[in-house]
């Protein structure tokens, strides 16, 4: 939540910054502000879009080899510009930008005041500049120094930029709990929440970790820690390309990135499997193999679409594992003195690897001694970094808010995790696992052809746009398929929809039908399609309208459904990578024609770096 990006060195710092804070808009985009230094400090600021600043700014004096930026997502105070950053000190010398949350900010607030600062916001970050401001003044401290001082005071989450009128050719960086990447250029350095705004300047980055600050200059980098001893960082050669960030001819990137399926599945498994001769490799399970085998319960933490990937999970590693598991949302787990033991496994599945339930889930976890094996999009990023070992799903990066190859990579992972355990128990017959391989190896083609059904989904939106709800149904593998459809279309149509599994729908939901209720059905082929057939019926009898999602040559439900949505035979077991296709559809195309804002809608940000 809330992107930031730095730079300092020989260019002009304004376009790079404003480039910056559009590629990381997804973290946050309720205001946005820069911060450039050259003899004197500008500062704009606007509530709104970054495209909202850049016209504020754009008859403004930028010229600046240093400067900073900020995209927000409010968390004290309203989105306002008065509570944008950048914020400043009252002696107009100093500014910051933020992203987190400092916990303690009302006592340091309280106490400024008495020592006589005045507030300009509602922010918590604000009293972080006073801090620092109140330290210079006290102490007559080098601007790094004053910066670890008061970052020693602060309770909380934190990935902050300071630059300094007095000190026109150094930024201060530092991170604890949000992410932060410093991109290493000659004679120029680049700082940011992630890559994107750095990669078309330089591959070469350092992740700064928790509690680690940095102090650039121009030609020069010293990272230390917030208690003052110096670290030799690793620089790290990134493999992201400029085009994997850009809408690449698409409308938007939530289109792009459902049309990647395909692809980011594929990238998933490259190198990983062999059908014929029945080979699994996922390196991170190597040194694990044992604790794997031995599991007597496997815990599962994630929130959101990731939540939803570990549903499908527990189904896959009970049938092909044979060990429990139970999966939690990452949010209640930290908070309910769960019972963690040095035998378990708690894995955790994020896209962005910063989402701060889960991370601190796995904290916990990791405290009680349990291993942690992380299942990540995001390179470098702070889960992986806190596990013990994990597999990344390679989709490449996801912008849009709205996940959705991140989830069917992950479901690609987690399938190859629970039939490689499955492999390695003796749980899984060679001649069963080549089959299942084989079955898997020819889902990229499969989505390629559910994408066929594009026109046809497209008509169905049209006729339920206007719908105030909408039931979501499954079984089995489809159940978290239903939650997942449901949380597609309520996160970027503001629509109401539930998912439901279809036969707990007669305790409550069914109430809710009538002609005018939508009911999406997943009911593939498979083992338990006899029941979701009489679920059907139950809907029916009360005048609900059904749309269907059905196995290529399906009869029985179409007798039924009042629309169809076809998707190619395959194993039970591999359907929800299908099934999810045109539920994605689905919503992207209500969602554009009720004219939202599919990429960034209202109130969301990508990655949850609070909790
Ligand atoms: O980065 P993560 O996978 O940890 O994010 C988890 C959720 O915040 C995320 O899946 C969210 O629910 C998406 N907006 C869903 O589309």
């Amino acid at each position: 939540m809330c992107g930031i990006v730095g730079y300092i060195g020989f260019r002009e710092a304004y376009p790079i910054i404003i480039k910056g804070l559009q590629r990381l808009e997804y973290r946050g985009y309720d205001s946005a502000g820069v911060a450039l230094l050259n003899g004197e400090m500008r500062i704009y600021k606007k509530q709104g879009k970054v495209s909202d600043l850049e016209a504020f700014v754009a008859d403004q004096p930028t010229s600046a080899t240093v400067g900073m930026g900020h995209t927000r997502w409010a968390t004290h105070g309203a989105p306002s510009d008065r509570n944008s950053h950048p914020h400043t000190s009252n002696n107009g010398k100093l500014s910051i930008i933020h992203n987190g949350i400092i916990e303690n900010y009302s006592s340091i607030k309280e106490e400024m005041i008495k020592r006589g600062h005045v507030f300009n916001s509602d922010t918590d970050t604000e009293v972080l500049i006073h801090l620092i401001e109140d330290i210079q003044e006290k102490t007559n401290q080098t601007l790094d120094e004053s910066v670890r001082i008061a970052l020693k005071e602060v309770v909380g989450a934190y990935a902050i930029v300071v630059i300094s009128k007095d000190h026109p050719d150094e930024i201060i960086a530092a991170r604890k709990g949000s992410p932060m990447v410093i991109g290493v250029g000659e004679g120029e350095y680049f700082i940011a929440s992630d890559a994107s705004p750095i990669i078309e300047y330089t591959k070469n980055v350092i992740f700064l970790n928790d509690s680690e600050m940095a102090i650039v200059k121009r030609d020069s980098l010293v990272i230390k820690t917030i208690d003052n001893v110096v670290q030799d960082p690793y620089i790290h050669e990134l493999e992201l390309q400029l085009e994997m960030i850009e809408k690449g001819g698409y409308e938007h990137f939530m289109l792009k990135e459902i049309y990647e399926q395909p692809r980011s599945i594929y990238d998933s498994m490259r190198g990983r499997i062999n059908s014929k001769d029945g080979f699994i490799g996922l390196s991170g399970l190597n040194e694990y193999e044992e604790k794997f085998k031995n599991a007597e319960r496997i815990l599962i933490v994630a929130c959101g679409t990731s939540w939803h990937a570990g549903l499908v999970a527990e189904y896959l590693i009970e049938d092909y594992a044979r060990i429990p598991v139970e999966v939690e949302y990452a949010s209640e787990f930290r908070y309910r003195n769960p019972i963690i033991t040095e035998k378990d496994i708690v894995i955790a599945i994020s896209q962005s690897g910063e989402t701060a339930d889960s991370l601190a889930a796995i904290e916990l976890a990791k405290s009680k001694g349990a291993t942690i094996f992380g299942i990540c999009n995001v390179v470098g990023s702070s889960i992986p970094r806190a596990s013990n070992a994990g597999a990344y799903t390679h989709a490449g990066p996801e912008i849009g808010v709205a996940s959705t190859k991140a989830f069917t990579a992950q479901v690609t992972i987690l399938t190859l995790l629970a039939w490689s355990i499955g492999q390695k128990k003796g749980a899984i017959k060679k001649t069963r696992l080549m089959e299942l391989l084989s079955a898997l190896e020819a889902i990229p083609a499969k989505v390629e052809k559910a994408l066929q059904s594009n026109d046809e989904i497209k008509a169905i939106a049209e006729r339920f746009k206007d719908a105030h709800n909408f039931l979501y149904l499954g079984r089995g593998y489809n159940f978290p398929v239903a939650l997942e459809g449901a949380l597609k279309l309520k996160e970027i149509s503001y629509i109401h929809a539930e998912g439901y599994p279809a036969a707990e729908m007669k305790h409550g939901p069914i109430a809710l039908i009538d002609e005018n209720m939508p009911v999406v059905v997943v009911a593939t082929k498979g083992t338990i399609l006899e029941k979701i057939i009489s679920n059907i019926q139950e809907v029916k009898a009360r005048k609900g309208v059904i749309i269907a999602i059905v196995t290529e040559g399906d009869v029985e439900v179409r007798k039924m459904a009042d629309y169809v949505i076809e998707i190619p035979e395959t194993e039970e077991c591999l359907v929800p990578l299908l099934a999810t296709i045109p539920l994605q559809l689905l919503s992207y195309h209500i969602a554009i024609m009720r004219g939202c804002n599919v990429d960034q809608p209202r109130n969301l940000a990508k990655s949850v770096t609070v909790e």
